[in-house]
């Protein structure tokens, strides 16, 4: 049976789609830092008709214990997604470098390590690997209040594009999926320019789309092999979109009158 990983699977858009892949009866490999959590969503899936549910607990942080555990899987999954991610809510000039530092050994870097070690290693002893990078509409343009987790995922879609386009003749696939909004907590947990938890559920967050929604969505195009997905993605994504990618210094400018008008929370 395949095998798929997925990481930042104790909660949110990671929960929903490891719900998403058992229901297909997949083996699956859930990681993320609360092991609690984690055995909570792994005996779901078993509920749920997933083959094997194995679960890793390690902090993708950390790059020894991210390599080590990169080491420990039990066998090469088919299907890896990159879905652990952090925000922000802070103004570029009250934020601590460590924070920044952070932002893009999380959002960015460790999908990087992620990625040598499969396609440098594993993937050359196989023919249908697939990765999945869970990108953001925050990675299109710069978003106020979210300077680094903005800016490492337009790292990662640079970097998305470059294996894109270095590996158009290769054997492995590759996936990136924007993402608008989804209701979860990620904005209770966006670091503050002083390293605490933003603790606060943005009110546009509380009105989007359902993590289940998207999780299906996100499952059925991986199956497709779809390599460009956007989800969860409301007029004022897709707004932003189109202005950026014609018109790039009129979408600062209108998040700029956004921002100080307040509603960019
Ligand atoms: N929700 C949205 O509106 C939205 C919009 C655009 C993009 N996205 C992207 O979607 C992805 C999932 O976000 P979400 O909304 O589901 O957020 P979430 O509910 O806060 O979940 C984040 C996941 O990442 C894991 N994680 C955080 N720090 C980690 C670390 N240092 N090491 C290992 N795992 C870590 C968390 O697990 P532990 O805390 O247990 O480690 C959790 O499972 C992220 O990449 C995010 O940028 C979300």
């Amino acid at each position: 049976m395949s095998l798929v990983w997925i990481t930042g699977a104790s909660r949110g858009i990671g929960e929903a789609l490891a719900y998403a892949v058992a229901s297909s009866g997949y083996d699956l490999i859930l990681s993320a830092r609360n092991k609690e959590s984690l055995e909570r969503v792994a005996n779901t899936c078993r509920e749920r008709g997933a083959g094997s549910v194995d679960i890793l607990v390690f902090d993708l942080l950390d790059q020894e214990a991210t390599a080590t555990a990169l080491k420990s899987l039990p066998r090469c999954p088919d299907i890896v997604v990159c879905n652990a991610g952090v925000s922000q809510r802070s103004r570029i000039a009250d934020t601590k470098m460590q924070v920044f530092i952070e932002l893009y050994r999380l959002n960015y870097l460790s999908i990087v390590q992620i990625s040598l070690h499969f396609l440098q290693q594993e993937v050359r002893k196989r023919k249908d690997f697939h990765i999945v990078y869970i990108s953001s509409i925050a990675g299109i343009h710069g978003i106020p209040l979210r300077a680094g987790y903005s800016s490492a995922k337009s790292a990662l879609d640079r970097f998305s594009e470059t294996l894109q386009a270095e590996s158009e003749d290769d054997f492995f696939w590759h996936s990136n999926v924007v993402l608008g909004a989804s209701k979860t907590n990620i904005s209770f947990h966006a670091l503050q320019g002083d390293h605490t938890k933003y603790e606060k559920q943005d009110p546009a967050q509380e009105k989007a789309v359902l993590p289940g929604i998207v999780a299906k969505k996100v499952w059925k195009s991986i199956r497709k092999k779809k390599k460009h997905i956007f989800v969860g993605m409301e007029f004022r994504h897709w707004l932003l979109y189109w202005v950026h990618s014609f018109f790039p210094r009129l979408a600062t400018r209108l998040l700029s009158r956004a921002y100080r008008k307040g509603k960019v929370t």
